[in-house]
């Protein structure tokens, strides 16, 4: 059965790079990316999505800070809607989604992240764990609920922090790792063999 995922992200998006790049070496299960969404016009996300020719759409955010405007969320959540996706994937999107967006797709809205969660929440999550001096951390995959990065933990990759690694080094080891987990974890949910949460 037909899984279109629809993907927002804020930034350079190599992680939809390697959902792109799963997709087309068929390691993405039944899921095919349908559109690409940001909240910054000159996002280089935007620039991938035209690249592989997905539709790869800015949409103005309504206002600076970590939330949408009343009316942009709605905007978002009727274009995202035109492609009448079962999955929604926050590949590095950089605003807070509330409850009416999450309820608006049924709750099948996931969320990638540079750490171990529950650990180091929010912004800056790789230099959060590196300034405090764990010797372990990674990324997660969860499920999006109104509470920032709470909800119900999907999957989530492990990396070691060596004493010699710098932050850059850390930042490469978790991007690596969250190359890897992401395509993986869309992939279960296409197939059926992670459960949806509603
Ligand atoms: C990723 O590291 C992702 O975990 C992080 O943004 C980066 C996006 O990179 N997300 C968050 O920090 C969410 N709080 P990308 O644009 O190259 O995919």
């Amino acid at each position: 059965m037909a899984y279109p995922i629809v993907i927002l992200g804020s930034g350079r998006g190599s992680n939809a790079d390697a959902l792109l790049k799963a997709e087309s070496k068929k390691q993405l299960g039944a899921a095919k990316i349908a559109a690409i969404i940001s909240d910054h016009e000159d996002a280089g996300i935007l620039q991938l999505g035209q690249k592989h020719k997905v539709p790869a759409i800015y949409i103005d955010p309504g206002r600076k800070g970590a939330r949408l405007s009343e009316d942009a969320e709605q905007a978002y959540i009727e274009r995202i809607q035109s492609f009448s996706p079962k999955l929604i994937v926050l590949a590095g999107f950089m605003r807070i989604i509330n409850r009416k967006f999450i309820e608006a797709f049924n709750g099948q809205v996931i969320n990638l992240h540079p750490s171990l969660l529950p650990s180091f929440i929010g912004m800056n999550g790789i230099k959060q764990a590196y300034d405090h001096g764990v010797k372990v951390t990674g990324c997660t995959v969860h499920w999006v609920t109104p509470d920032l990065d709470a909800g119900p933990i999907i999957d989530q990759k492990e990396v070691r922090i060596e004493d010699s690694d710098t932050l850059e080094i850390l930042e490469t080891k978790i991007h690596i790792a969250e190359h890897r987990l992401l395509p993986e974890v869309v992939n279960k949910l296409s197939k059926g063999k992670i459960k949806p949460i509603a």
